[in-house]
């Protein structure tokens, strides 16, 4: 290492700790079924993607536990796949889980992916050329953005939800390019906002675009089985690649896409995070077709996360807090960031994890405190958070006693 290369690590590290934006990974501990212990104490856990609660749920895991009897399914023991899936890592439960996927979405294929960050970065690149033009919602997730910039293809992003607007760019390139693709989150995960997957329908149709819906947070927590936003609005069979992921909603680890069958054989030639890295562990595959299989009976649990929502967010308007979105997941806008730590200092304190997210993560001067609400909790474990965070917008100095909780939160982001 050079000394002026040492020097420019150095520098920036020192400019992220001035401004309060260093990143550290912080440590949590023991969870039990809604609470995580964070900073030696037990807090209800409303930062987790975990949104049904299923992840500390007895039941299904004893039913896991007792399918992996060694003398029927001894082979879903497995704690390692040892090589990609194109080598000897495609165990038999990659072909069983694809299958479920493809009849549950009523679609021809699926392709399971090691996480949603391999998907978003692997298919765009894989399927467009230089001769593409790739068309990507403003605000959608940083691995997907990451997919249009290492893809070959053109790429433009259009405002957030502004569909005149996508339909100006399309209008200006669609017969310039061998193929235009559209891509945008379902649920958006930063503001909980929805995408308008019918208006998504149109503009491909009328345009021939190729449409990805990334549906990370709309999988499990959208649509009577909870196949997400696409389900809700009847368009599984309208949308070319609708991804998911398996890591939120569905309490395990992976990620998914449901397709037609020519581009998932497509994908499998040449989706380098798909060829080069090593399979996911049979245990996790087993898992995932588990807590698939118990999705449709999940209705209950979706139901009682959106009218949680819908609860919070009334609640928190009748206390003068801007929040925004239609999903599970709840913004309070509090603008500034150090108010922002301070809330959720506060809000630590009296027992709740729910964490600020800054800038460069949201725009400036739009921190905000997110909720990401989960099924297993009552409107009586989260009724008192509205006046809270009402109390800390009104006299923000009453946070100023939570020094150590603010260094704690600062440790989480
Ligand atoms: C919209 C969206 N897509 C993809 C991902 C990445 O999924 P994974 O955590 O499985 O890598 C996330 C993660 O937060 C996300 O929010």
């Amino acid at each position: 290492m050079t000394e002026s290369f040492r020097k420019s690590v150095n520098k920036e590290l020192e400019a992220l700790r001035t401004e309060g934006r260093l990143r550290v990974l912080p440590e949590t501990g023991k969870r039990s079924k809604a609470s995580i212990e964070s900073g030696g104490r037990c807090l209800l856990n409303l930062s987790s993607n975990d949104y049904l609660g299923i992840g500390d749920e007895e039941q299904l895991r004893s039913e896991y536990l007792l399918a992996f009897n060694p003398e029927n399914n001894g082979d879903r023991f497995c704690m390692t796949s040892s090589s990609s899936r194109l080598l000897t890592g495609n165990h038999r439960l990659y072909g069983e889980l694809e299958e479920r996927l493809a009849a549950w979405y009523g679609r021809e294929a699926a392709l399971v992916f090691n996480s949603g960050y391999h998907a978003n970065t692997g298919i765009l690149p894989a399927l467009s050329t230089r001769h593409d033009l790739i068309l990507c919602d403003k605000l959608s997730h940083a691995s997907i953005i990451d997919g249009c910039r290492i893809a070959d293809a053109a790429f433009k992003r259009y405002r957030h939800l502004d569909y005149s607007h996508l339909e100006e760019l399309l209008d200006g390139a669609h017969a310039k390019y061998r193929q235009v693709f559209i891509v945008t989150e379902s649920v958006f995960s930063m503001d909980g906002d929805l995408a308008d997957l019918q208006k998504l329908c149109e503009l491909r149709q009328r345009y021939g675009a190729f449409l990805i819906v990334d549906e990370a947070h709309g999988a499990g927590t959208f649509g009577s089985e909870g196949k997400g936003l696409c389900e809700e609005t009847g368009l599984t069979g309208s949308i070319d690649i609708i991804v998911g992921t398996f890591g939120k909603a569905f309490a395990s680890a992976g990620a998914y896409g449901v397709m037609d069958g020519m581009i998932r054989d497509y994908l499998v030639n040449t989706m380098r995070p798909l060829i080069f890295t090593t399979a996911l562990p049979p245990v996790i595959l087993g898992w995932s077709m588990q807590v698939l299989e118990h999705q449709r009976t999940m209705g209950e649990k979706r139901c009682n996360l959106h009218f949680l929502a819908g609860r919070l967010r009334k609640a928190l308007e009748k206390k003068g807090m801007q929040t925004a979105g239609e999903s599970q997941i709840v913004p309070v806008i509090m603008g500034g960031n150090q108010k922002t730590v301070r809330a959720s200092a506060v809000l630590q304190k009296a027992g709740f994890l729910a964490l600020p997210v800054r800038p460069p993560t949201v725009p400036e001067n739009t921190a905000r405190i997110r909720f990401s609400l989960r099924a297993d909790i009552g409107w009586e474990d989260i009724c008192g958070i509205p006046e809270i965070l009402h109390q800390v917008s009104e006299n923000g100095e009453q946070a100023g006693n939570n020094n150590v909780a603010v260094q704690q939160i600062n440790s989480f982001q």
